[in-house]
């Protein structure tokens, strides 16, 4: 599939992004683990989130869908999996496979876990390594990659210091120390998203944070069955918010966005870029913050982004390299060396892509230098790299141009926004 896209100005309207991508993989474990039926509205149908759903089918839980986006689980409690008969595919998805493998670790039982030939070549060492310290077995192809067979085991203790900021390899850990019932404490280096801790804690789990420091007390947990509504997925909402800011006349409405503190760095970015973004009608759902924005054309400026503030816009970074793109001036991008173990290298791929279009970037080996503003008016032919977030962050650039472009390569939009066209085009005039 290839998306053609070229400028359209006077962007307008209201629109609802799907939702969360982070807290729909979440959901549907954290029910398959309570004993008794839970309801999840606002499921991400998209192709990462179907493969986890697919996946506890395999490990024996029923799970129902009732009508678009709305799904029930009957969990059969934190000791009701079954030992799946065949291969479990996450897909492309890395949350997936790190999130299941703490959690088969500490079953009674064997399991295999693959993914499609991205998921293949991410590094799972990061999870192997900690978990075997609990005990663990777990056999990678060279180089700690997937797929990974995993024979379930009784765990040990865990007392550990992440060494990068990682809401996968946390949550992973998590599952392991919550799935064997031993204590477990873990540290990590900066904050990443936090859903899963806000999710157990609404389930009732007795998790502790203090700061960077998690702990579980062990013992025998019981979680109760969620009735959860997701809130829309500003990694997606990113896209849109980036594309009303860089064309003329635009102004629009996204609603129903998670404004987690832990997910939400690029409203900040957007807000010292000189960025307009007003957030309306603030509240909760599922434990989660969430809001109305607001977004109006604007004369952007380069700034610098580097340190804490990197894990929680990570997945933001290609769309943000796109805004620096067109910003006044220099962006500095620094401290994102996890971008290059993403889906594919996002350093390289946003590299390439926007120097095809004219853009003065460079790149370091954690992160970039941007020199703005560029009219993005060169090549005709771009690659998404297999990359949703590339993909859709190259459909924005071209939101600019005079001339009609070609991203090549974009069936990757299905893992996280299969409906991105669709939603763009609700905007367009
Ligand atoms: C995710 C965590 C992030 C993010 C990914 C989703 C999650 O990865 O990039 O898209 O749901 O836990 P890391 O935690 O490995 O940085």
């Amino acid at each position: 599939m290839k998306i053609e896209i070229s400028r359209q100005n006077n962007l307008s309207g209201e629109i609802k992004v799907p939702g969360d991508k982070s807290i729909s993989h979440r959901a549907v474990i954290l029910s398959s683990l309570a004993r008794g039926q839970s309801r999840i509205r606002g499921f991400l149908e998209s192709e990462d989130c179907l493969h986890t759903v697919e996946i506890f089918r395999q490990l024996g839980i029923k799970i129902n869908k009732q009508k678009k986006g709305v799904y029930t689980v009957s969990g059969s409690g934190l000791d009701g999996l079954q030992e799946p008969q065949s291969v479990l595919d996450c897909g492309n998805s890395g949350t997936g496979m790190r999130i299941l493998t703490g959690l088969l670790s500490a079953q009674s039982f064997y399991s295999v876990l693959t993914g499609d030939k991205s998921l293949c070549q991410r590094p799972m060492e990061r999870i192997i390594s900690p978990l075997e310290q609990m005990g663990a077995q777990i056999w990678s192809r060279r180089g700690g990659m997937a797929p990974l067979s995993v024979r379930g085991q009784k765990l040990a203790p865990l007392n550990y210091e992440l060494p990068v900021a990682s809401a996968q390899v946390k949550s992973s850990l998590i599952m392991a120390g919550l799935a064997s019932g031993e204590p477990l404490t873990i540290t990590e280096p900066g904050f990443s998203r936090d859903h899963t801790e806000r999710m157990l804690k609404n389930s009732g789990v007795p998790l502790d944070k203090e700061k960077l420091t998690i702990s579980l007390p062990g013992g025998r947990y019981k979680l109760t069955p969620l009735d959860i509504k997701i809130p829309g997925d500003i990694s997606s909402a990113a896209f849109f918010i980036a594309a009303a800011l860089i064309t003329e006349n635009s102004s629009i409405i996204l609603k129903n966005v998670g404004l987690n503190p832990t997910r939400s760095g690029f409203l900040e970015v957007i807000d010292k870029m000189g960025g307009s973004i007003d957030i309306l009608n603030k509240r909760k759902t599922a434990g989660e913050p969430v809001g109305d924005l607001q977004v109006k054309s604007s004369s952007l400026s380069g700034i610098e982004i580097r340190g804490d503030i990197i894990p929680r816009l990570i997945d933001e970074i290609p769309v943000i390299a796109v805004l620096a793109a067109r910003a006044e001036g220099r962006t500095l991008i620094r401290d994102a060396e996890e971008l290059r173990v993403k889906e594919t290298d996002r350093i390289e791929a946003m590299v390439n892509e926007l120097s095809k279009m004219g853009v003065s970037i460079a790149e370091y080996e954690d992160g970039m230098i941007i020199e703005g503003p560029s009219d993005l008016q060169k090549g005709d032919l771009f690659r998404s790299y297999g990359d949703h977030r590339v993909a859709m962050s190259l459909a924005v650039a071209g939101l600019c141009r005079k001339k009609k472009m070609t991203i090549t390569n974009c069936e990757c939009i299905n893992t996280s926004f299969p409906e991105f066209e669709e939603v763009l085009a609700e905007l367009i005039n």
